[in-house]
C-alpha cells in the first residue's frame, strides 16, 4: 500500500526531471506517451490498485489522479516554453524586410481593338449617338436583300459569305446552305434595318460587332473582324454632315494633323457612296504592306442611305434621308499603334497583346 503511494511520488519526481531535461517538443510528446499513455508507467501503477485493501483505494486513487494532472500541467507548460523558444528561433531565421517594396499585382487589360471601340463609343456618345447591337448569326434577307442587294446581284461577290449548313446535310456528306438563309453576317449593315424598325426618328446609332467573311487572310484582311456601323436618319441630313462628322472623328483619334480623303465608292445600300481614307500611319504615307503600298488606308465606307433601304426600314424617302458608315476598328487600331499586320490581333500571343496596357 505504502509502496504504491511512494511509487506515485517517485513517478512524479521522475517526470519532472525528464521534462526539465527535454529539449524539444517531440521529446516531450514521447515522454507523455511513456508516462501517461495506454501502456505507460502511470497506467502500470494504477493496475496495482486492485490489490490494495479496499479502505485505502479511494485515497490512493485520488493520489494517482493528482499525479496525472500534475504531470499533464507540467508537460503543458514545458511545451509552451519549448515552442516559444522555437518561435523565437524561427522569427530570427525567417525574418522578412518589411521595408522592401512590394511586388506589383498584374492586372489584365483590354485588347487594343476593344480599347479603340470603347473610344469610338465615347466619341460618338458626345455627338448624341446611342449604341445598339444585332445578331452575329443573321439571315440573307437582312444581310443582303433588305440592304438593296438582290439574290443574284454581282455585288454579292464583295461579301464572301460563310453559310450555316442545312441541318443534316453535313452528316450526309453533302453540305449545303441552310434553306432558311441563315448565315454569319458579313458586315454590321443589317443592324441598320433592325435599328430603323425598332427606333423612332431622329435616329443616331452606332452598332458595333463581329463580322465574318470567307476570305483569304493577309496583312490587312482577317476572316473574322470587327465593324462599327453608324446610322443617322432624320428629315434634313446631308453629305456635308457626314463628312464633317467623320473628319472630326479622325482628328479625335489620330490628332489634328491627320491626313484624310474621301473617294467615290460603291455600295448597294448607299447613294452616293464614298470610301474614307487616312494617310497610312504605319509607314507615314510611303507605302507598306499594311496599306498595300498606296500610302493610304481605308478605314470605312459610307454614304447617303439608299431610298430602297429607307423603305425597307419603314421610312418614306421623300420625307427622311440618312447617312450611314461602316468603320473597320481593326484597321483603325493598326493605324493608331503602327501595327503592320492584322493577324497579330487574332494570334492570342500575350507578348503582343500586353504591349497595349492603356485599355481598362
Ligand atoms: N458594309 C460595308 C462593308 O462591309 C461597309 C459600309 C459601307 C457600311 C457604306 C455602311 C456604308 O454603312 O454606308 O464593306
Amino acid at each position: 500500500m505504502t509502496n504504491l503511494r511512494r511509487d506515485l511520488e517517485d513517478l512524479h519526481d521522475h517526470a519532472r526531471e525528464r521534462l526539465d531535461a527535454a529539449s524539444s517538443a517531440d521529446e516531450v510528446d514521447a515522454l507523455r506517451q511513456d508516462l501517461l499513455g495506454r501502456s505507460g508507467k502511470l497506467t502500470g501503477l494504477l493496475r496495482q490498485l486492485g490489490s490494495v485493501p479496499a479502505e485505502d483505494r479511494p485515497s490512493l486513487g485520488q493520489a494517482a489522479n493528482d499525479v496525472r494532472s500534475a504531470i499533464e500541467s507540467a508537460i503543458g507548460s514545458r511545451l509552451v516554453d519549448l515552442r516559444g523558444a522555437d518561435l523565437d528561433a524561427r522569427l530570427v531565421e525567417e525574418a522578412i524586410d518589411m521595408s522592401a517594396p512590394g511586388r506589383p499585382v498584374r492586372v489584365g487589360h483590354l485588347h487594343p481593338v476593344l480599347t479603340l471601340m470603347r473610344d469610338l463609343r465615347e466619341l460618338f456618345h458626345a455627338y448624341g449617338f446611342e449604341v445598339i447591337e444585332g445578331p452575329e448569326v443573321e439571315t440573307e434577307e437582312y444581310n443582303f436583300e433588305l440592304l438593296n442587294i438582290p439574290p443574284d446581284h454581282p455585288s454579292r461577290d464583295l461579301w464572301d459569305t460563310l453559310y450555316v449548313a442545312e441541318p443534316g446535310s453535313v452528316e450526309a456528306g453533302e453540305p449545303r446552305p441552310a434553306a432558311d438563309g441563315t448565315i454569319l453576317r458579313t458586315h454590321t449593315s443589317p443592324v441598320q434595318i433592325r435599328a430603323m424598325r425598332a427606333l423612332e426618328p431622329p435616329i443616331r446609332v452606332i452598332m458595333p460587332g463581329r463580322c465574318f467573311r470567307y476570305e483569304a487572310v493577309d496583312a490587312s484582311h482577317g476572316f473574322e473582324f470587327f465593324q462599327v456601323e453608324g446610322l443617322v436618319v432624320d428629315r434634313d441630313t446631308t453629305m456635308a454632315d457626314l463628312k464633317g462628322l467623320l473628319e472630326e472623328v479622325a482628328r479625335a483619334l489620330y490628332g489634328r494633323d491627320v491626313r484624310t480623303r474621301f473617294r467615290p465608292g460603291y455600295y448597294p445600300f448607299t447613294e452616293p457612296s464614298v470610301a474614307f481614307d487616312i494617310g497610312c500611319l504605319v509607314c507615314g504615307g510611303e507605302g507598306c504592306p499594311a496599306c498595300k503600298r498606296s500610302g493610304w488606308m481605308t478605314i470605312l465606307g459610307a454614304g447617303m442611305v439608299h431610298p430602297e433601304v429607307l423603305r425597307a426600314g419603314g421610312y418614306d424617302p421623300d420625307e427622311f434621308q440618312g447617312y450611314a458608315f461602316g468603320m473597320g476598328p481593326d484597321r483603325m487600331t493598326m493605324l493608331r499603334h503602327g501595327i503592320g499586320d492584322i493577324r497579330l490581333f487574332f494570334g492570342a500571343d500575350l507578348r503582343f497583346a500586353t504591349q497595349f496596357p492603356e485599355g481598362r
